[in-house]
Parts: C-alpha cells; sequence; structure tokens
C-alpha cells in the first residue's frame, strides 16, 4: 500500500472534515486548529494530510502535489480544474445565490456589474442568460459592494442567510447546491486506483 496525500481545506469546513475523516478511522493524532503545522500523518502513516487553504485544494490535487482532495464544490466549480469529483460528503451545506439591493432581478443594461469571490461562477452564471458581466474579484465580505455602489450584483454562498439580511440584499437566484466533496488526481487515480478507491468506499460508508 503506498502513502496517499490528502489535501484538507482549512477554515469553516475543517471540523467536519476532520470529524467523518474520524469516523472513517482516519486520525491524526498531532492535528489541532490553532497548530501553525502543515503536515499531518495518520496513526498507520498510510495518509499523509496538508491542511491548505480552500481556494487552493483543487491546485495541489490537478498538479498531483496531492493525491485526493477535500474541499467545498463552490472552490472545485470556481477553479475549474481538471480532477475527478467522486463524492458528496455532504457537510457545509450550502447555496450559490446571486444577491442584490434590488428587489427583482431586471437587468436593462447589456452588462452587469457584479462582486464575487467566485468571478468564473458569476462571469458563467450571467453569460448562460445572456449578459454579460463584468466581474469584481474579492476575497470577502461581497456583501458590502453593493452597498458602497461598487456593484450591482453579488454572487456568494449563502448559509443561514444571515449575512444577506443584515446588509439589507435581496436573495434574487439560488442556482447551485454546495456542500464538500471529495476530488482525486486522474494520474494519482488510474496509478493508485485501489488505495484511492478502498478510501473513497470507506468515507461512503460513514456517510449512509
Ligand atoms: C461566507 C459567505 C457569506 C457568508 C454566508 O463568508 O461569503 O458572506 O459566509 O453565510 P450566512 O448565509 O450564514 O450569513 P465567510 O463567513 O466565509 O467570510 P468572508 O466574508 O470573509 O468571505
Amino acid at each position: 500500500m503506498s502513502m496517499i496525500t490528502l489535501a484538507l481545506s482549512k477554515g469553516r469546513t475543517a471540523k467536519a472534515a476532520l470529524s467523518l475523516l474520524k469516523k472513517a478511522n482516519i486520525i491524526f493524532p498531532d492535528f489541532t486548529q490553532s497548530s501553525r503545522k502543515l503536515v499531518f500523518y495518520n496513526e498507520d502513516k498510510s495518509i499523509k494530510m496538508i491542511y491548505v487553504k480552500a481556494v487552493d485544494v483543487t491546485t495541489y490535487v490537478e498538479q498531483g502535489a496531492a493525491d485526493i482532495g477535500i474541499v467545498g464544490k463552490d472552490n472545485i466549480l470556481e477553479a475549474e480544474a481538471d480532477i475527478y469529483e467522486l463524492l458528496d460528503l455532504k457537510f457545509g451545506q450550502c447555496v450559490f445565490a446571486l444577491a442584490s439591493l434590488q428587489k427583482t432581478f431586471t437587468p436593462n443594461e447589456s452588462t452587469v456589474k457584479v462582486a464575487s469571490k467566485y468571478p468564473n461562477v458569476a462571469k458563467k452564471y450571467f453569460s448562460e442568460k445572456g449578459i454579460n458581466a463584468e466581474t469584481i474579484k474579492l476575497n470577502g465580505s461581497v456583501e458590502l459592494a453593493p452597498i458602497i455602489d461598487m456593484a450591482d450584483y453579488i454572487v456568494d454562498i449563502v448559509e443561514t442567510g444571515n449575512t444577506i439580511k443584515e446588509n439589507g440584499l435581496t436573495i434574487l437566484d439560488e442556482f447551485e447546491k454546495i456542500s464538500g466533496r471529495l476530488v482525486v488526481n486522474k494520474a494519482s487515480f488510474a496509478t493508485n486506483t485501489e488505495d484511492i478507491l478502498a478510501f473513497v468506499e470507506q468515507l461512503k460508508a460513514e456517510l449512509e
């Protein structure tokens, strides 16, 4: 059995991902959220876990630096990486939404201004409606953009809806369900199919 490298996304879903792994008996004894360490091994050293930013997980996996990744569908859609998505891990459930200060979606311009942490997703969403979107990439607090008149719309993930509501925005459309997913490097899957499928099955059993 060869060692599998797993890229795990930091941030709000890390806890849920680690607890799912723990249920499947994959435990990283050295791991604490406050640690500055970036590489961890499970007890029998069959898995090496690298703890990285959510936006970077698909890059590590596409490059083959990690065989497997655990990351949100939001980051997968934005990255448009050439990787396999094998499993819906069900945690971190939220949706992609279009929101605005306007109460209805009636764009009368040929180009709309959209702020988002997910410019590729936003652009694609509008282009499927035949609307050209000028995207403004932000790294957080996207809800601010319409309030300060920097953009007409935002495309963002919505979980409870509190951030939208507290900033006086309206959800105009919800268009994609998001949750944590298991992604796999294509070459790793071809060369190490057995171990990777065993890993997938181990997690799948805990989801059922
Ligand atoms: C996310 C997202 C929204 C918020 C949605 O941001 O971008 O702002 O959470 O959650 P809610 O519907 O439950 O309010 P995050 O908290 O990750 O931080 P950020 O603003 O720095 O991106």
